[in-house]
């Protein structure tokens, strides 16, 4: 029996005890379901266990090295993972439905088997013809994966037991069911018990697991989210459905930094990499245009330049839009409100776009100053300087903040043929990147100085 009161978000896995129409813990709508508790052992004494041999940290031998890992031959999927995959490792792919993360999922197999690692690709989505098929149509029909349709959490772990592979992929988390748990595939408390199980697999035989996981925005099937604890690398692949370019983004990594992108192009024969995502994603600029600004961001441990695009025009509304695809809409509100307050350039009466081109989605505050400078070229229509890129953190006084890894920065610029750049003042350079680099201390001279308003 279901113990009534136990309420969990399937988004992020909070639990609450009554329902309500908004998860506090992650702020998603509708999210909320009553779900049965996970099954418990016998109830009483909690003593009465095996009792453990705790090692002593300086006991561990340094001697011993570190074990090998395996590198894919997938440069931008290695790198994402810190250098390739780490044995008993337990890893999370998550991603909307569709975005092609069986695809590269697949090709990942089909390369970690051909580096001599025993690798199972276990689907409960899809049929092993089907994923034969799909391998057949990626070039990787001959690949040493053994393919298996299973859902069953206990068909899973029996086979993986008895065959000992070094790698086991499965996809998806969603679709696995254990029959010790009371409730729905699917739901939060399946989700999070074959999540468990077959990590502690992982850790206990050797073997490294993928796990599939689906963003889902149906409230009764368990998101990603849910497991993100558990595991010790967490992956998004995303990107727009509208547009070719795919970003493997590591949000959680036990063994390398957190962060790190590896960028793909969909193409009719899978996942290609892209060796030099900065040219991928300035590719099609024409000459200078109003709102169209290069940034030069850091992606982990990677500089990668975007075009960042606004678009400003008088509204019939009384209530102007502020639309935002790939960036922060609070990020944009407070540099509006900056320039505002401190610049004295209004943006009420005005709708304001803003897109990071190419389906790149930014996070870093360095690109507040590309973002001001964004809206301001597309408000006063006037284009940029040619070949120039900008970056830099702006604070609520309207002061500019030098932002990390400034000199890296530079140079990827100049490597793409950029021969300028706007930067705060302060920032770490040894000032042989070749750029023209005009330094700026606050808002109000980079408006005077840059627009003439
Ligand atoms: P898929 O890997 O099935 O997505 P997911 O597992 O994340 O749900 O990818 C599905 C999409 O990828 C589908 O819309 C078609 C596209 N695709 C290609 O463009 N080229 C290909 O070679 C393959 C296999 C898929
Ligand atoms: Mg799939």
């Amino acid at each position: 029996m279901a113990k009534p009161g136990t309420f969990t978000c399937t988004a992020c896995g909070a639990v609450h005890n009554r329902w309500s129409g908004r998860c506090d813990a992650c702020g998603e709508w509708n999210s909320i379901i009553e779900e049965a508790p996970l099954s418990t052992g016998p109830k009483g004494k909690t003593l009465g266990g095996k009792r453990g041999t705790p090692l002593i940290l300086t006991d561990l031998s340094t001697e011993e090295a570190p074990p090998p890992r395996t590198l894919s031959g997938i440069g931008e999927l290695d790198r994402v993972l810190g250098g390739g995959l780490v044995p008993s490792s337990a890893i999370l792919v998550g991603g909307d439905p569709g975005i092609g993360k069986s695809t590269l999922l697949l090709q990942a197999a089909a390369r970690f088997a051909g580096a001599g690692l025993k690798t199972f690709y276990i689907s409960g989505e899809e049929a092993s013809a089907q994923v034969r098929m799909r391998a057949q149509r990626l070039g990787l029909g001959e690949a040493p994966i053994k393919l298996a349709a299973a859902t069953s959490l206990r068909d899973i772990l029996t086979t993986m037991e008895s065959e000992k592979p070094d790698l086991v992929i499965i996809d998806s988390i969603q679709t696995v069911w254990s029959d010790t748990v009371e409730a729905a595939p699917g739901s939060v408390s399946q989700v999070r018990a074959a999540a468990h199980e077959l990590t502690s697999f992982a850790k206990r035989f050797g073997t490294s697991v993928i796990l599939v996981g689906h963003v889902t925005k149906d409230g009764q099937i368990a998101g990603p989210r849910v497991v993100e604890h558990m595991v010790d690398c967490v992956l998004y692949f995303e990107g727009e459905r509208g547009h070719q370019f795919r970003i493997l983004r590591s949000v959680k990594n036990r063994f390398g930094p957190a962060d790190e992108i590896g960028v793909f192009e969909m193409t009719g024969a899978g996942l290609a990499e892209v060796a030099n995502p900065s040219a991928l994603f300035l590719s099609g600029r024409g000459a200078p245009t109003p709102g169209s600004v290069v940034f030069s961001g850091i992606e982990g441990t990677r500089p990668l330049l975007v075009e960042m695009q606004a678009l400003v025009a008088p509204t019939p509304h009384a209530q102007p839009r502020r639309a935002v695809v790939g960036w922060d809409g609070a990020r944009l509100a407070m540099i509006l409100a900056v320039l505002e307050a401190r610049c004295g350039i209004p943006f009420a009466g005005l709708d304001v776009y803003l897109n990071v081109a190419g389906g790149l989605k930014i996070s870093e505050p360095a690109a507040d100053l590309a973002v001001a400078a964004a809206l301001l070229s597309a408000r006063e229509d006037t284009a940029l300087p040619a070949e120039t890129v900008v970056f830099g953190e702006i604070s609520l006084s309207g002061a500019l903040r030098p932002v990390g890894q400034t000199e890296n920065r530079l140079k990827e610029a100049q490597k793409l043929g950029f021969t300028a750049a706007i930067t705060p003042s302060g920032g770490k350079t040894t000032g042989d990147s070749g750029l023209k680099l005009t330094h700026m201390g606050d808002l109000t001279t980079f408006v005077g100085d840059i627009f003439g308003a």
